[in-house]
Order: structure tokens, then C-alpha cells, then sequence
């Protein structure tokens, strides 16, 4: 049976990682010093427990090295100015690793497990969320398959791990993006809406080749057309041409992004108009060669917006406007100060720690 109040502790030797140490924090690179674990087996998560950061073992056979049963998630914990730590729509995370879960015929978490094991973490590492307003700390679940044996089916054998991380000030540096029209990353029916491990391996070589030509990204196009633009690296992307905010509609080719939720709502709350729909590279040619003013940019947890001010596309830059008035400004503002606490969290969205 599964022993959740509290998960029991292990603590870390704090001579060993303490808060400060990684100075200056360099994204993905500096582990808190502790680490919740849970095994899958025997039909049923067990053995829950919170222990020192530290490397772990695995059978040479597990079926995560050869097949890729794996699966994650990523959001962040802030401090309020007032005091206090709360984590950012939680309970949503929660619903998508179980999604993705699901789609990698993969066990899917509890609630206890998931949201009271992460509060009881983060918690614990209270000292480690920084206070400076535009820092946080990174919350990085994960699923994989652990059973050592050979041959492609479904484990009997997961662990479930969460490692956090500080995360330093992200600089708002606008982005170059090329729209790729010949790799694909989904196709109907795939596993593009999951948050899955083997999404990320395939986007790596086109990203590489496109790195080569002077862009920072890829806008991904759907597999049929290449024609009608998804989304870029690990953001969901959005569009204001005609004041109208635009962006790809959910598809189960896009991950259904937390960040794109939270803007739409936002931009809701502020009158803007939204669409949610298929958007075509050649309607966003015409819109730049009718001379209109356009926003582009990328929405998701780690850069929150990132402005993007060069579109390649079939060869041709285009230029979309990161003019300080622009809209994208004061959505992302809110949306910090929801975060931490500066405004009234008025959809109930930060969970208090
Ligand atoms: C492929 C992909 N799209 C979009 C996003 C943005 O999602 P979220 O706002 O939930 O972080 C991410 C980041 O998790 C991602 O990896």
C-alpha cells in the first residue's frame, strides 16, 4: 500500500547541495538537493518516497533505453512578494501527463501521488525558489518504463520521478523561426498532443538543419498540406493581424499548452478577439505583403512569450512587429503577475504551497 501522508523522507546532507550553490542558475543544469520516486508494479503504484538528488540505477534491458515508453511534464513554482510559494496550474499538468500517459499506454498517476507528492517537494525545498519576481522554480515529473526485458509491449515495470530546479530570469530575446514544409512532428492519429520523449528526438535533426541556416527554431506545418502552421519547438504559437489574436486550433497534432490556455483566457478577460483555428503560411504572406502590422510570437512555461522577429518561409524573411506597444506585452505581464501574486488570481490557477 502506497504511504502518502506524508511521503516518507530521506533527507539530503546540505553540505552537498544547498540553495545558492549554483550561482549563476544554468536552465537544467542545477538540481535541488531532493528527488520524489515511485515504482510501478505489480498493477499499482508503490514505494513513494522522497530522497537525495542523485543519480539512479537501471537494467541495461529496461524498456525505456530501446523502445521510448517515456513521458513528462514542466511547470514552475514562484514566490509572492507578500510571501508565500504557490505552483501554477497544477492540477492541469496533472490532467496532460495522464493524457500522455494514456497515449503511451503507460499507468497514469493518482492525484495523491501526483499533486500532493509535488507539493510536499517543493515544500520541502521551499528555500531553493528564488525571489527574484521574474525567477522561479522549474518542476520536472517523469514517467518511464523500468522493466528489464527485452521486446516491444507494455511494461509491468514504471517509476515515477520529480526533479525541480531554479530557473533564472528569462531575458526576452526575440526568436527567428524557419516554417518547415518538408519534416513533419505529428500526423492525425500520432502522438503529437502527448508529451512524450520520442516527439522531441525526431524534432531534433530538422531543428539542427534549420539552426545551420540562421534560425533559432522551426514552425512545424501539418503533415498533409505543410501548409498550415502548428507549433515551434516546445511553444504553442500565437498571431494578432487585424487586432485579432490567432492561433493553431488544439488538433491532437499540438500539445494542448497550459501557456496558450492561460493567454487565450487573458486575452478574453481583456476584450481581445480570439480565434482558435487553422492559420496557413500563405494567409500570413498575404497579410505581410498587404503591409499589415503583425505580432508572432511562441507561448509555454519556460520563455512564457517569446516575440518572434524573423519568418522564413519558402526562402523569404518576414518581419513581424516587437514594437514595445505590442500586445503580447501587457498579455505576458498579467500573466507574471497572476503568477506571483501581484494581481488577484482571479481564475484560481496558483496553488498555494
Ligand atoms: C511541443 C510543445 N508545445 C507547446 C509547449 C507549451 O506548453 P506549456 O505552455 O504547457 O508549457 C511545450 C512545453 O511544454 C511543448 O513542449
Amino acid at each position: 500500500m502506497i504511504d502518502l501522508n506524508p511521503i516518507p523522507v530521506t533527507q539530503a546532507d546540505v553540505s552537498a547541495l544547498k540553495p545558492g550553490i549554483h550561482d549563476p542558475i544554468v536552465f537544467g543544469k542545477n538540481p535541488t538537493s531532493h528527488m520524489l520516486q515511485a515504482v510501478f508494479s505489480d498493477g499499482s503504484w508503490n514505494s513513494a518516497a522522497i530522497v537525495p538528488f542523485g543519480d539512479i540505477t537501471l537494467s541495461p534491458l529496461a524498456l525505456c533505453l530501446h523502445y521510448g515508453q517515456t513521458v513528462f511534464e514542466g511547470f514552475k513554482a514562484y514566490r509572492h512578494a507578500a510571501g508565500g510559494i504557490s505552483i501554477f496550474r497544477m492540477e492541469r499538468h496533472f490532467q496532460r501527463i495522464n493524457q500522455s500517459l494514456y497515449r503511451m499506454a503507460m499507468p497514469e498517476l493518482s492525484e495523491e501521488l501526483f499533486l500532493k507528492g509535488i507539493r510536499q517537494l517543493v515544500a520541502l525545498e521551499k528555500d531553493w525558489v528564488p525571489s527574484d519576481p521574474d525567477a522561479s522554480l522549474y518542476i520536472r515529473p517523469f514517467v518511464f518504463a523500468s522493466e528489464p526485458r527485452l521486446g516491444v509491449k507494455g511494461a509491468s515495470e514504471y517509476r515515477f520521478m520529480v526533479v525541480c530546479m531554479p530557473m533564472g530570469k528569462y531575458y526576452d530575446q526575440n526568436v527567428s523561426v524557419k516554417v518547415e514544409t518538408g519534416f513533419v512532428r505529428a500526423v492525425d492519429g500520432g502522438t503529437g498532443a502527448a508529451k512524450c520523449g520520442g516527439n522531441y528526438a525526431a524534432a531534433i535533426l530538422p531543428t539542427q538543419l534549420a539552426n545551420r541556416e540562421g534560425y533559432d527554431q522551426l514552425i512545424w506545418t501539418d503533415a498533409i498540406h505543410h501548409e498550415y502552421m502548428e507549433e515551434s519547438g516546445t511553444m504553442n504559437l500565437m498571431f494578432v493581424i487585424d487586432g485579432k489574436l490567432i492561433t493553431p486550433a488544439l488538433s491532437g497534432n499540438i500539445l494542448d499548452g497550459v501557456t496558450r490556455d492561460s493567454i487565450l483566457t487573458l486575452a478574453q478577460d481583456l476584450g481581445i478577439p480570439v480565434e482558435e483555428r487553422k492559420i496557413s503560411y500563405r494567409e500570413l504572406i498575404a497579410a505581410f505583403e498587404a503591409g499589415k502590422e503583425i505580432e508572432a510570437f511562441g507561448v509555454g512555461t519556460a520563455a512564457v512569450i517569446s516575440p518572434i522577429d524573423r519568418i522564413g518561409i519558402n526562402g523569404k524573411d518576414y518581419f513581424p512587429s516587437v514594437q514595445d506597444d505590442c500586445l503580447f506585452y501587457s498579455l505576458k505581464n498579467e500573466l507574471q503577475d497572476i503568477r506571483t501574486g501581484k494581481v488577484r488570481d482571479r481564475h484560481g490557477w496558483n496553488t498555494l504551497v
